[in-house]
């Protein structure tokens, strides 16, 4: 599946997000779905996705500690393109049993308590929401971080046996809000105050002008650490 992945690349190389999009919802009919948190660049797939095929497959993760203004935006995109976002949220169970054990806002003592909470609060609802899925859509770009530069168009997803596919991957922050603004694209109101790149509200603060575009995400932490989980690879 590496192989064909790596076919893709060289196939895709030149096509535009449009183009890219369009290729897999002809492929993959039914067995392609977009993870969106949301985003400017979730918004934007949404957008051209619906465009193709309103009845595309998208999901949220809810891990129970979003902004006001995401689940407000969760409606107004609803609404707007008439659509259903599925929202998987985290066991409820385990939330309990580390928030009773570790406390409410357990992540900002240690990594390994952050890393607890997101992975009950993000990762474990993922694998909730791939299975039956050959191809998982998602809105990284390469100039979000360093860690996300080495990530290609599509990629093959180990984990969850998918298809990884990143039709932005070139886009820069600008091209995401030309498209936004051209389109009339609804997004998250938190952008106009200073969120660039919005997660969890606990985890999420406002950054100034010309500060790293997710230097407001886990702040307290280094930014080499700057990464839930979810795009993590695992070891080949
Ligand atoms: S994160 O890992 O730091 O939280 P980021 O917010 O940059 O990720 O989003 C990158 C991509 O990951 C999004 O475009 C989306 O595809 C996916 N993603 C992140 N958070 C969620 C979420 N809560 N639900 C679904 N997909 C998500
Ligand atoms: Fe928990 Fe923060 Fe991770 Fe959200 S981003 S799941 S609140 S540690």
């Amino acid at each position: 599946m590496k192989n064909l992945a790596e076919e893709l690349n060289i196939k895709l190389k030149d096509k535009s997000a449009e183009e890219v999009l369009n290729y897999f919802m002809s492929m993959y009919r039914g067995k392609i779905v977009l993870g969106s948190s949301l985003g400017t660049e979730d918004q934007v797939l949404t957008d051209i996705l619906v465009n193709i095929d309103k009845n595309i497959s998208i999901f949220t993760l809810d891990t129970g500690r979003l902004f006001s203004e995401t689940y407000d935006l969760i409606d107004r995109t609803n609404k707007k393109y008439g659509i259903k976002i599925k929202v998987y949220f985290p066991d409820s169970k385990k939330v309990e049993s580390m928030v009773n054990t570790k406390g409410i806002n357990l992540f900002y003592e240690s990594i390994e308590n952050r890393k607890q909470c997101c992975n009950i609060r993000k990762i474990e609802p993922l694998k909730k929401a791939l299975p039956g899925y050959d191809v998982w859509i998602t809105g990284l770009r390469k100039d979000q971080s360093l860690n996300r530069f080495y990530t290609h168009l599509v990629e093959w997803d180990e984990t969850h046996k998918v298809l990884k596919v990143n039709p932005l991957i070139h886009w820069t922050e600008k091209e995401v809000w030309n498209y936004i603004k051209e389109n009339n694209v609804p997004y998250n109101a938190l952008h106009d105050k200073g969120f660039p790149s919005i997660g969890c509200q606990p985890c999420t603060r406002a950054v100034k002008p010309g500060e790293d575009f997710r230097s407001g995400r886990w702040w307290w932490e280094e930014p080499k650490n700057n990464e839930c989980g979810i795009h993590v690879k695992e070891e080949e």
